[in-house]
């Protein structure tokens, strides 16, 4: 018989909400609207689709496994050497390969509770043991207990900012009290996956300027760019960091598609500032909803925001009922915050139905 080590024995594999679709059959509704994964309302970047079109001709060939391409381009953008830029299928896969490439089986991962779920997932899945401290009673990372968490066993240390699911920031003076603290045989992982949506105004640390030789940083191009589908994420840290980074990366990723529609999107200047404009909007209208029917709601930085209720059950059952009048949300007990449900920016149409849902759910469940 073939053993199954525990510690895939205890994942458990994911599970899919139901589709658009299927949704729609299912309750009859006419119109459903997704708030529940971050994304980009507006679709893709228009000239990430034209660089795709321009391109499709030569899907018979593999992609070039160094992204040389792409990571020059972004070499050029972010002031780095391209050797210092590694390109995979999504921030997600890169995650992985960080977990691979500076731990092992056994070896202790620290991190916060309610965090991006996809760090918990590849840990588990790695066999790796998570270490996870509380958010603060404000949902923001408490770093000085994290920091006074690392222990001899502690191989890496995992922080988005913001963090996801509850868009909370810290500031660049804490990132380097942190980054104090941290001996130099720990990794940092430090997860900018919604960094381009972070107001100027705010005093936010751009990873890149903090780059040491404990540090990898790591963005995406499925949010702000809208390229969710297509799995590209990248990540920035000192050539010897990277250099054993590509030894485990699959060496087709991303696929050739990918690679150009995300050269073509980071240059997309009116996309992105038409995103930056749209998702302000729609978090403005969403926020004074929640503040006139007294929903409490996290100080998120991000393209999304995460909505606080009194008890799981209560979290769980606006999440259903929001549902069933066709609007995704995401309960986020999964990413250890039973009480939180997560609902991002979307079109001004899309916000005025939520806006429409939640009271109406509200009304019956308040
Ligand atoms: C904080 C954070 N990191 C990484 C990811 C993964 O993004 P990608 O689509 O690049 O794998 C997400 C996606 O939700 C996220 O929220």
């Amino acid at each position: 018989m073939i053993t199954i080590p525990d510690f895939v024995q205890n994942l458990v594999p994911y599970k899919a909400g139901k589709s658009i679709d299927e949704l729609a059959r299912e309750k009859g509704l006419t119109q459903i609207v997704k708030l529940a994964s971050n994304e980009n309302p507006l679709g893709p970047s228009p000239k990430a689709m034209g660089a795709i079109n321009n391109y499709i001709s030569e899907s018979h060939r593999y992609a070039d496994p160094l992204c040389h391409n792409l990571t020059h381009h972004l070499s050029e953008i972010h002031k780095l050497a391209p050797e210092m830029i590694f390109a995979a299928s999504g921030s997600d896969a890169i995650l992985q390969y960080v977990i691979m490439t500076f731990s092992k089986e056994g070896d202790e991962l620290l991190t916060s509770e309610g965090s991006f779920i996809g760090w918990y997932v590849n840990a588990d899945k790695l066999g790796r043991k998570s270490v996870k401290i509380p958010l603060t009673s404000d949902y923001k990372y408490d770093l000085k207990t994290i920091s006074e968490a690392i222990s001899e066993r502690t191989k890496i240390i995992y922080l988005a900012n913001p963090n996801n699911p509850t868009g909370t920031i810290f500031s660049s003076k804490e990132l380097e009290n942190f980054l104090e603290k941290v001996p130099s045989n720990v990794l940092v992982v430090l997860d900018e996956a919604y960094t381009i949506y972070v107001d100027d105004s705010l005093d936010f640390p751009n990873g890149v300027n903090y780059l040491r030789e404990n540090l990898i940083v790591t963005r995406t191009f499925s949010k702000s760019y809208g390229l969710a589908g297509l799995r590209v994420g990248y990540a920035f840290a000192y050539p010897n960091l990277i250099q054993h980074m590509f030894k485990v990366k699959l060496s087709f990723e991303p696929s050739s598609l990918s690679q150009v529609a995300a050269i073509a999107a980071i240059s997309d200047e009116e996309f992105i500032a038409k995103t930056i404009e749209l998702n302000r909007r729609s978090l403005t209208m969403l926020r004074e909803k929640l503040d006139a029917i007294e929903i409490k709601y996290t100080d998120s930085a991000a393209n999304f925001l995460m909505m606080i209720f009194d008890s799981e059950e209560l979290a769980k059952k606006f999440t259903i009922e929001c549902l069933n009048r066709g609007l995704i949300l995401r309960h986020v007990d999964t990413f250890g915050i039973p009480v939180g449900v997560r609902i991002n920016s979307g079109t001004d149409d899309e916000t005025e139905f939520a806006v429409q849902a939640i009271d109406e759910v509200w009304e019956m469940l308040k």
